[in-house]
């Protein structure tokens, strides 16, 4: 999870990021292969920064790995 959060270059602030991770963790382990409803549905922590985009493209590169 952490390879695809750089290679999308996730973090701004950085403030969420931990929590964000964990959300896209349990995620895959109860869904591995999550549709982008799965994904919204899921990711509900707030970033400040607004990284949702450059989240949900992780989430669904790290589902492919
Ligand atoms: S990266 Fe700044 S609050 Fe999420």
């Amino acid at each position: 999870m952490v390879e695809a959060w750089v290679a999308h270059q996730v973090p701004q602030c950085g403030y969420c990021q931990s929590g964000q991770v964990m959300a896209a963790t349990a995620l895959l382990k109860q869904t591995p292969q999550p549709t982008e409803d799965d994904i919204a549905g899921a990711m509900v922590n707030l970033c400040r920064c607004g990284t949702y985009n450059a989240i949900s493209a992780a989430v669904r590169q790290a589902a492919q790995a």
